[in-house]
């Protein structure tokens, strides 16, 4: 089977999986799969993120959606809040062309009220407290540091500002998990290789697999220096969302130069 266009680099070497360049070679078909494999579930996980993150009394001004890939997160936020302004950021630059094609990217952008930059969640390229509030959808799992992804995000959010984590795993409980991984591990896969011609989508299976248990996940935002870790199951335990609040005392936080490591924890990035 040939290789997707843009899903290798000419070197012959495949793109890592969940890179950027790998989401080049799926950008086309990406939100139609994304629809068909979730059972059209998708929208309604991301609108639980985009309540999550305008839930505050004062809601935030600028938030970021980190690895946005298609915008579908960004333009539901500004859908909801017509006051505010979204920043949408990701490695692949066939995924965020095919965001900026749709309608509502078109007027946002024209508008300014959504930017869509290239770039990656370990070394955000903004200063400390720039957001009200961050996300990332189905993001978090192609990043190889997460910690050191959750303590960038923790750095560029305004003290007192949430971040939000929507993600896939493996469904672990309940009793309709067996069907609920029967979905996951067999037919996503199928489905998606069956689509779109592309192996990508065995990855997809694979990285939900490896995700990390909720409860481990959780300690991963306690440890970036999240406060009141909180998770939400979702499509029988396949989706889970988190989130965690940046500490009311934690101005001053301007590490930004040196990106941290699981290895290190966030121990550079908080205030003495
Ligand atoms: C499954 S897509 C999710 C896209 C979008 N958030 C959504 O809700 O559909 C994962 C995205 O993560 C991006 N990504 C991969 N590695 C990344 C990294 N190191 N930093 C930021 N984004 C990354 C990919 O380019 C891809 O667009």
């Amino acid at each position: 089977m040939s290789p997707p266009s843009g899903a290798f680099d000419g070197s012959g070497t495949p793109p890592s999986q969940g890179s950027g360049a790998m989401f080049d070679g799926i950008a086309e078909r990406y939100d139609l799969l994304n629809r068909l494999m979730s059972l059209g579930l998708d929208r309604r996980w991301r609108r639980r993120l985009v309540r999550a993150v305008l839930a505050d009394p004062v809601p935030p001004a600028l938030v970021l959606d980190l690895a946005t890939g298609t915008a579908d997160v960004a333009l539901a936020l500004l859908r909801a809040d017509r006051a505010l302004r979204v920043v949408g950021l990701d490695p692949s630059a066939r995924m965020l062309a095919q965001g900026a094609r749709k309608g509502a990217a078109r007027a946002a952008l024209a508008a300014g009220r959504l930017r869509l930059m290239r770039g990656d969640a370990l070394r955000l390229p903004y200063g400390a407290a720039t957001f009200g509030a961050c996300c990332v959808a189905f993001g978090i799992r192609n990043v190889p540091d997460r910690l050191a992804a959750l303590c960038e995000l923790r750095r560029v959010t305004a003290p007192g500002g949430l971040v939000a984590v929507l993600e896939l795993g493996e469904p672990r409980q309940g009793l309709l998990a067996p069907l609920a991984r029967w979905h996951v591990q067999r037919v996503v896969p199928a489905l998606g290789a069956w689509l779109s011609g592309a192996p990508e989508y065995r990855y997809l299976q694979r990285s939900m697999a490896a995700f990390p248990a909720p409860a481990a996940f959780l300690g991963l935002l306690e440890q970036a220096g999240l406060r009141d870790a909180h998770c939400t199951r979702m499509g029988l335990g396949s989706v889970h969302l988190f989130t965690g609040r940046v500490p009311r005392d934690a101005a001053g936080d301007t590490t930004n130069d040196a990106p941290l490591s699981e290895a290190e924890g966030c121990a550079r990035g908080k205030s003495p």
